[in-house]
């Protein structure tokens, strides 16, 4: 599967999101080595700080089916945005532990701009397991 119809499947993810409050559907999709796919969206909640992000949802999801970072290939993550959606902090810090450093990382908006980026370039000088 291309990193394009990677994209297209993260935008349709955005249908099952929950967002009453903040009206930013965002959507994610990881590809996997053995073609199978996940997808994720934001699900929001009354006390604020317990929304989750489109991005955090996918690899728990792919996680939850038994897949590990190893089986981990590719992901997109699309919204509404202004340019490319700009995963926030906490989707970075669980990316850079979660998903391996180097491979495909395409952000994506609805007017088809997107840019190509990885967890190395997302979050340089990571805290990590090396720290504690
Ligand atoms: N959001 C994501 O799902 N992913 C991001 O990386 C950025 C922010 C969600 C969280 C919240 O539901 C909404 O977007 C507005 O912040």
């Amino acid at each position: 599967m291309s990193l394009e119809e990677l994209m297209q499947i993260a935008i349709e993810a955005r249908e099952k999101a929950y967002v009453p409050y903040s009206h930013f559907a965002v959507g994610a999709a990881i590809l996997c080595t053995d073609g199978s796919f996940y997808v994720g969206a934001n699900v929001e909640n009354a006390s604020y700080p317990l929304c989750m992000c489109a991005e955090r949802n996918a690899v728990y999801s792919a996680m939850m089916d038994g897949k590990t970072i190893d089986d981990f290939e590719a992901l997109c993550v699309a919204a509404d945005s202004t340019g490319p959606v700009s995963p926030c902090g906490a989707c970075r810090q669980v990316l850079s532990e979660l998903f391996p450093k180097n491979k495909p990382i395409m952000l994506g908006n609805l007017k088809g701009e997107t840019k190509l980026t990885n967890v190395e370039e997302l979050l340089p000088f990571a805290f990590d397991e090396t720290d504690l």
